[in-house]
């Protein structure tokens, strides 16, 4: 297993820091692919949250390469993703859910029936039920054993964007639909051909659903991810930097950063 160049305790959080994405992003695999064995050796089903993006691309990539050539079995496997844009058909390239089915879904035995990707399709009159199916879904299962999480430029997590909400209600925020942030919106540009064509909305697994996962493993690279990392790391607890509310949960949290992404946090520790 890859080590660690650098580990640091941040506000109680184990902070992991490499020098590739790609030992970062084989420890977390490593540390899902455990997860799902230990749980079939004990009898056990594992509930995984999980994120898209380009960050955990090379997450899927050995999970598969795992179930291809280790026989890692999904069988006892429940996934439940962090978002997914609002409206979007599940069958346009560009949804999460699409997303999901090529990288992952399609390539292991994942029951159908067991991998969850909020529904970009549900009527406007629905999607407040949706998303609080969504909860009960997920606590009906037990919760969720490991969170895997990207963290946005503006410091989302999932697509909890920033806002002036007190800590106490950002903390409670369910399974909803959310306004996209403009720095979202800019970032996701080059998936949808520009600015124009990118969902202005999205549902959202919330910010105290995410916090009530066993553990969480949060995963940031690239010079471009470093203030959003610094801020949420070393900053006050606040809604306006969504991964600075990870705090109110530190002692379950582990980052796994590039150096890059932890240039910041390093001119500062
Ligand atoms: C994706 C998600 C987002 C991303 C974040 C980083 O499911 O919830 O919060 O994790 O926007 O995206 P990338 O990895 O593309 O930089």
């Amino acid at each position: 297993m890859p080590k660690p160049i650098r580990r640091l305790t941040l506000a109680g959080a184990d902070v992991k820091i490499y020098t590739s994405a790609a030992s970062a992003c084989e420890e977390a695999a490593h540390s899902i692919s455990a997860a799902i064995e230990d749980g079939a050796r004990l009898g056990k089903k594992v509930v995984l949250g999980l994120a898209t993006g380009a960050t955990p691309e090379p997450i899927y990539a050995r999970l598969v390469e795992d179930h291809r050539e280790r026989g890692l079995s999904f069988e006892n496997v429940s996934t439940y993703n962090l978002d997914e844009y609002y409206p979007i058909s599940p069958l346009d390239p560009r949804s999460y859910r699409s997303y999901m089915e090529q990288r992952l879904f399609a390539h292991v035995n994942l029951a159908p029936n067991r991998a969850h990707v909020l529904d970009g399709t549900v009527p406007d009159s629905f999607v407040k039920q949706h998303g609080e199916q969504f909860d009960r879904w997920i606590l009906d299962e037990g919760g969720l054993d490991i969170q895997l999480l990207g963290i946005g430029r503006n410091g989302h997590i999932g697509f909890n964007e920033p806002s002036n909400l007190s800590v106490d209600r950002a903390v409670e925020l369910p399974t909803r639909l959310v306004d996209l942030h403009p720095m979202t919106i800019s970032d996701a540009a080059k998936d949808f051909d520009g600015e124009e064509s990118v969902p202005r909305h999205a549902l959202t697994m919330g910010v105290a659903t995410i916090l009530a996962a066993r553990s969480i493993l949060v995963l940031a690279f690239g010079e471009r991810k470093a203030p959003a990392v610094a801020r949420s790391l070393l900053g006050p607890i606040t809604a306006e930097v969504p991964g600075s509310l990870l705090h109110t949960v530190s002692n379950k949290v582990t980052w796994l950063i590039d150096q890059a992404a932890a240039s910041e946090i390093l001119r500062e520790v």
